[in-house]
C-alpha cells in the first residue's frame, strides 16, 4: 500500500524517523507499538475500544502499530476477552481497524498472532489473574507436554502429532483472515511463555518425539508455523516472530538458542525478530531497567540479516536514538510510554530535531504554527500570523 511520507519534509536528521524496508513495505520510521493485551474483546471481536486504541497510534504517526496478541483459535485464548481471529466477525472487526490505520495513519498495521497453550483459560487481570477452571467457565488448555505453568494451574493435556499439524494450519487460516482484513503484517508470538515459546524451552517441552529433546527438535513447531503462515501471506508483506530471548532461569531458554532461531528463521525469510524475554517460568529472575532486554537485540543482531526490534523500558528518544545509531537494533518498540504519550511520536521528533507526520487535520497543534494568529472573517482559524498594526 503506498502511503504518504511527507518524504519532501522530512530532514532524515534521525535514524528514529529514517523509513525502513521489510519486503514490499515501507514503514515510514522505526517507531513500534508493541502488543499490549487489553481484555477489552467481545468474544474475541474489536469493538469500539480497540478501534480508538490502536487508531490512535495511526495519528500520532507511528510506523508499525501491532495488536495485541490475537488469538488463532477458541481454546488458544488466554482469556474469553482477549482479541481473536478466528471467525468472520473477528476478520471484519480488525478489518474496521486496518481500514481506519490505512487511510488516515503514515504508519503500517499488523497483527499479532498467538495461541496461549498451557496459559489458555485465564482470569483477566481485573478478575485477579490465575487460572478459570473448566467447572468455571474454562476450557482445557494443551501444550507440548503436560507440564503446569505453576502447581496452581491445572496440567494442560500433550499435544498429540496430529493436533500439532492441525495447529500449523489454524495459524496460517488465521494468516489468511489477516491479509483478508487489510493488516499489512504478521508478527508470530513466540515469547513470554505462550504455545510457541513452550515448544522452545526445555522448561515446558519434554516431548521425546521429533517436537522435543534437541534444541533442533524444539524449535521445529515455531519453524512450521512461520514457514506455514510465510506461505499463505502476500509476498511483498512482511512477517517476523516475537521471541523471549531467555527465561532468567536456570536450565532454561538463553540467548545462546534464540540466536540459533533468528539464524534459521532468517534463512526462511523472516523479516524481523522482536527480541522481548521472560514470561515463561515462575522462578524467573530479572532485573529490569532501562532497556534492559536491548543487550540481547543486539546480540542477535550481530548473527543475522532481518531487522531486529528491540523492546523493554525504551521511554526517552535519545534512548531510542542511540539504539538505532549503534547498530544494536533496527526498530524500537514501545509499551508502556505509548499508553502514557501516545502521541511520543511528535514529542521525539521535536527533541530530535526531526520532522514527522501529523494528520492535516491536526497541523495547526504544532507548535511552530501558533504563532500570533485568531479566527478569520470566514469563521475559520486562520493559519497565518496576524499582521502586527
Ligand atoms: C498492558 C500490557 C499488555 C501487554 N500485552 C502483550 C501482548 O499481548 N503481547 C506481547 O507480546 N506483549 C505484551 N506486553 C508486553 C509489551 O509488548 C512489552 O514487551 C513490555 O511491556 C515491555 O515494553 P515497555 O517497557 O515499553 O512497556 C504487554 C504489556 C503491557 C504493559
Amino acid at each position: 500500500m503506498q502511503k504518504n511520507y511527507r518524504r519532501d519534509t522530512l530532514s532524515m536528521a534521525s535514524r528514529l524517523f529514517a523509513p525502513i524496508e521489510l519486503r514490499g513495505t515501507t514503514l515510514p520510521n522505526r517507531i513500534v507499538v508493541a502488543p499490549m493485551t487489553q481484555f477489552s474483546a467481545d468474544d474475541g471481536v474489536a469493538g469500539d475500544w480497540h478501534f480508538v486504541h490502536l487508531g490512535q497510534f495511526a495519528l500520532s504517526g507511528v510506523g508499525l502499530i501491532l495488536t495485541e496478541s490475537c488469538y488463532v483459535a477458541a481454546a488458544a485464548r488466554n482469556a474469553t476477552s482477549c482479541l481473536s481471529i478466528y471467525s468472520d466477525a473477528q476478520e471484519r472487526a480488525i478489518g474496521r481497524v486496518a481500514a481506519f490505520i490505512n487511510k488516515f495513519g503514515n504508519g503500517v498495521f499488523g497483527v499479532q498472532l498467538c495461541h496461549a497453550g498451557r496459559k489458555a483459560s485465564a482470569k483477566t487481570p481485573s478478575e485477579g489473574g490465575g487460572p478459570r477452571p473448566v467447572s468455571k467457565g474454562g476450557y482445557q488448555a494443551v501444550a507440548p507436554s503436560a507440564v503446569p505453568v505453576s502447581p496452581d494451574w491445572p496440567v494442560p493435556r500433550e499435544l498429540t502429532i496430529n493436533e500439532i499439524q492441525e495447529l500449523i494450519e489454524t495459524f496460517s487460516s488465521a494468516a489468511k483472515r489477516v491479509e483478508r482484513s487489510d493488516a499489512s503484517v504478521i508478527e508470530l508470538h513466540g515469547a513470554h511463555g505462550y504455545l510457541l515459546h513452550q515448544f522452545m524451552s526445555p522448561l515446558s517441552n519434554r516431548r521425546t518425539d521429533r517436537y522435543g529433546g534437541s534444541l533442533e527438535n524444539r524449535i521445529r513447531f515455531p519453524l512450521e508455523v512461520f514457514e506455514a503462515v510465510r506461505s499463505v501471506f502476500p509476498s511483498e508483506q512482511p512477517v517476523g516472530m516475537r521471541v523471549s530471548a531467555t527465561d532468567w532461569a536456570p536450565g532454561g531458554w538463553d540467548i545462546d538458542s534464540t540466536v540459533h532461531l533468528a539464524k534459521e528463521l532468517d534463512a526462511l525469510g523472516c523479516d524481523y525478530i522482536h527480541v522481548s524475554s521472560g514470561g515463561l517460568a515462575t522462578e524467573q529472575d530479572i532485573t529490569v531497567g532501562p532497556g534492559y532486554q536491548v543487550e540481547f537485540a543486539a546480540e542477535v543482531k550481530r548473527h543475522v540479516d532481518m531487522a531486529v526490534i528491540a523492546v523493554g523500558q525504551i521511554s526517552e528518544p535519545h534512548q531510542a536514538e542511540t539504539i538505532l545509531r549503534t547498530g544494536q537494533a533496527d526498530m524500537v518498540a514501545l509499551a508502556r510510554a505509548m499508553l502514557f504519550n501516545p502521541r511520543w511520536p511528535w514529542s521525539a521528533a521535536q527533541e530530535l530535531g526531526d520532522d514527522t507526520f501529523y494528520p492535516q487535520q491536526y497541523l495547526r497543534g504544532h507548535p511552530s504554527k501558533w504563532g500570533n494568529r485568531g479566527m478569520s472573517i470566514a469563521g475559520n482559524y486562520s493559519f497565518e500570523s496576524q499582521p502586527k498594526k
